[in-house]
């Protein structure tokens, strides 16, 4: 795998001018020479964003878990996959090999087989970061099932809502999981979410923290007697290069949560490439992303990117706080991480502890930092820099989405000179583009547009799950032939961007996507609720937090607020997940409307920001008195 791997600048802009101007040669060599194809392709990129359609190798044959797993036994066997470093600092590393893990998914596809599952057949995965999340992923792709993992954080509602969107025949789970000192029983989410959804005739349960769980006969089954009586060989199957490999959900900013389906070839061809330059992996790295698997980031780069490559990728089961706030750099100590990979929220949070906790731990090993999820304010990135890396690591600041599959935007470590807040450049292969409201492009620099991808790449998501239509509302209709990205951007003199983001609905909270709407929807089911807005302002830790105005049916009595509050934040735990309760909430008579009805957020925002001072125009709202009422009883 070192046919692609770029070695400074210059090469760079080489090899960026050529993959714009000649696109399917420079993704027909990458894909030629770096993986295990059963048949090549016919026909390098067939792609259409006015229907929209984008199709890449197509004709081609493969298998993703070969080319993870079987070509890498020959040479690297014995060599560690998956690290797996525990909750519970106590408990023992499991250091899986490349042998182990081939054995492991094969045991495992043997028993979706033995469950009846066929290629194409949805499995849901609501598992904590343990080997078996992993093992399974990589068992459904064996045998050509489509996996879709649902964040075991998320509640039994978001939990059903996502099993039932995609028709998913079996559910894999766990009796519990740890995180820090508290254990979460994770059997008891399903068995709740399985209520409302009765496609699902099979639930194979992982033990973990081994607590009492009730077994529903003829539908739950514990994995583990399963495995050990499954054949440990399973030949891969034969997939075209666009059968799906995997959906996975995402917030939108209305309606229910949307399904991002990734196919095969393209997918694998670019988590690849893009880990290989972005993390400049070498082959006795240790690399270390600490996302759940439940994201994209886990997706692509714990699992699919770095075992492309043969590396050795970490599973951290646990959090940063525990058994106190030095756990991470205990963990880069501990196994000499060249690697780390983790999300700005997760950087200020122990930013803010004492400094004891990073001085006491040899970071010497790392050689690269990145971050993603979110913009890295400036304070966050030089303490990163200074802290952790101590200067000598580059930062890469990778921005992408669910929907891009794979970073998009990053500087190349010791190639791009980093400027702090800038994403820096456009990876080969990605053209980006800065759209003005009007729908022109911005050619000039230095302006703020909405950031626009013009010609398709390998790892782009095809369609939404069921909803193909929704799929070019969101993304190809808001400019002529361009993939819409939904965040803002500019461009500097040099050609570097800065994600400044989000342009709709959507808000960023401690790195995971809210769509405003969703949560509105879980706050207007409570009686005593009429109407709601929920906006995000700025938080220290979390990036942003969210504040909700809320319009009761009758005034309450200003005792009844707190009650009111909680209840409110029990409702939102329930039905999405504890990441989506309101850091405020302001009970309100009103909310500034404009005459078309429409709920002028933007004001909202300023008040919860406590930015009254300059409100811009509102002029057009049908109830401008609401405004200096809502400031005055501000929170
Ligand atoms: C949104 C996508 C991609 C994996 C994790 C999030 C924001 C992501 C950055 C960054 C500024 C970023 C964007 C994007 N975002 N990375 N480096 N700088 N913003 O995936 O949940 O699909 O969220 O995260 O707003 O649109 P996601």
């Amino acid at each position: 795998m070192s046919n692609y791997h770029i070695k400074h600048l210059e090469e760079y802009y080489k090899i960026y001018r050529k993959s714009v101007r000649e696109p399917e040669v420079f993704w027909e060599k990458i894909a030629e020479e770096n993986f295990t194809w059963y048949k090549k392709w016919d026909n390098v990129l067939e792609w259409d964003f006015k229907k929209p359609e984008v199709k890449w190798y197509q004709g081609a044959k493969l298998n993703i878990t070969e080319n993870c797993i079987d070509r890498h036994l020959s040479t690297k066997g014995n060599k560690t996959a998956i690290l797996f470093e525990p909750n519970n600092p106590g408990e023992e590393t499991q250091h899986i090999t490349y042998n182990q893990l081939h054995e492991r998914v094969n045991r495992f596809a043997n028993v979706l087989k033995n469950e009846g599952l066929k290629k194409g057949d949805r499995v849901c995965i609501y598992l904590p970061m343990i080997p078996d999340l992993a093992v399974s992923v990589l068992a459904c792709a064996r045998i050509g099932a489509i996996h879709s993992v649902v964040f075991a954080g998320f509640s039994a509602t978001a939990l059903s809502t996502r099993i039932n969107d995609s028709d998913c025949k079996i559910v894999i789970t766990s009796d519990g999981s740890y995180r820090g000192n508290k254990t979460i029983d994770l059997k008891k989410i399903v068995d709740e979410a399985l209520n409302d959804c009765a496609g699902v005739n099979s639930v194979l349960v992982a033990k973990r923290i081994n607590s009492e769980v009730t077994m529903k006969e003829g539908r739950d089954k514990w994995l583990q007697p399963l495995l050990n009586n499954a054949s440990s060989e399973c030949e891969p199957e034969v997939m075209d290069a666009e059968d799906p490999l995997f959906i996975l959900y995402t917030s939108g900013s209305t309606g229910k949560p949307k399904g991002m389906v990734h196919t095969t070839a393209g997918y694998m061809v670019y988590t690849a490439y893009t880990f290989k330059n972005v993390f400049n992996y070498k082959d006795d790295d240790i690399y270390w992303c600490t996302a759940d698997i439940g994201w994209i980031t886990g997706h692509s780069y714990i699992v699919y990117g770095p075992l492309t490559n043969g590396a050795t990728t970490v599973m951290f089961e646990g959090v940063p706080s525990y058994p106190d706030y030095g756990r991470f750099w205990e963990i880069v100590e501990k196994h000499k991480i060249t690697q780390f990979y983790t999300a700005p929220t997760a950087i200020r949070a122990l930013a803010k502890e004492h400094l004891d906790y990073t001085t006491k731990h040899d970071l010497s090993s790392l050689k690269v930092l990145g971050s993603v999820g979110e913009p890295i304010n400036e304070e966050a990135w030089h303490w990163y820099n200074d802290h952790i890396g101590k200067k000598k690591s580059p930062i890469v600041d990778t921005w992408w989405q669910t929907e891009t599959g794979g970073i998009l935007i990053s500087p190349l470590p010791n190639i791009t000179p980093t400027i702090p807040t800038y994403a820096s450049l456009p990876l080969p292969g990605i053209q980006p583009c800065l759209m003005d409201e009007k729908g022109k492009e911005i050619i000039e620099n230095q302006i703020d547009g909405r950031l626009c991808i013009k010609y398709p790449w390998p790892s782009i998501a095809r369609t939404i799950w069921g909803n193909h239509q929704r799929y070019k509302e969101t993304y190809f209709s808001a400019y002529k032939n361009k993939y819409f990205t939904g965040d803002g951007a500019m461009r500097n003199t040099i050609g570097y961007y800065r994600i400044t983001g989000r342009v709709d609905d959507v808000i960023i909270v401690s790195g995971h996507n809210l769509g405003t709407a969703p949560i509105e929807d879980v706050i207007n089911e409570h009686p005593a609720v009429a109407e709601s807005a929920i906006v995000g302002f700025p938080h220290d830790v979390k990036g942003n937090a969210l504040y909700g105005y809320v319009i009761l049916k009758e005034t309450g009595d200003e005792n009844s607020f707190d009650k009111l509050r909680k209840e409110i934040n029990q409702m939102i735990t329930e039905h999405i997940g504890p990441i989506a309760k309101l850091n405020k909430i302001q009970f309100t008579p009103g909310l500034p409307k404009t005459r078309s009805g429409k709920i002028m957020r933007r004001i909202l925002r300023k008040i919860a920001a406590n930015e009254t001072d300059n409100l811009g125009d509102t002029s057009t709202l049908l109830n401008p008195e609401i405004v200096q009422e809502i400031i005055d009883n501000s929170l």
